[in-house]
């Protein structure tokens, strides 16, 4: 079979879907090579994600790696949380097609982007080089930047 049972279960009963309104970071990004888009919403108390959220415009696979990563982000300190790689949620899902690991830089991508506006709403120094300068990745997360 081309997708793991899990792969499957998280694109079926995808946990986490929706929107937050009061969320302290939010991060949206787009995949340079299909133009999926996904956000995501995170809820952060004392350095810790408490809630994480996410809303996509994509493929079943980066439906199914949203899902895990907010899953795997919950409870964890932003610190942790950043660390997070589309590896790591990839290889929580039992290993995805070859031709859609592009799917679960989207996640990363956007739970970075979301940590870095938090950061940035906040005023918390931090070594920009943690984040993409443009040139890595083609998030949207650099667009209100001058
Ligand atoms: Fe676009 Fe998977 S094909 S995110």
């Amino acid at each position: 079979m081309l997708y793991s049972e899990k792969v499957m279960d998280h694109f079926k009963n995808p946990r986490n879907v929706g929107k937050m309104d009061d969320a302290d970071g939010v991060g949206e990004v787009g995949n340079a090579k299909c133009g999926d888009i996904m956000k995501i919403y995170l809820k952060i108390e004392d350095g810790i994600i408490v809630d994480a959220k996410f809303n996509t415009f994509g493929c079943g696979s980066a439906i199914a790696t949203s899902s895990m990563a907010t899953e795997m982000i919950k409870g964890k300190k932003v610190e942790e949380a950043l660390e997070l790689t589309n590896k790591a949620v990839v290889e929580a899902l039992d290993g995805l097609p070859p031709a859609k690991i592009h799917c679960s830089v989207l996640a990363e991508e956007a739970v970075k982007a979301a940590i870095k506006n938090y950061y940035d709403k906040n005023g918390i120094e931090y070594d920009k080089k943690m984040f993409c300068d443009g040139d890595c990745c083609h998030c949207h997360a650099h667009d209100d930047e001058e």
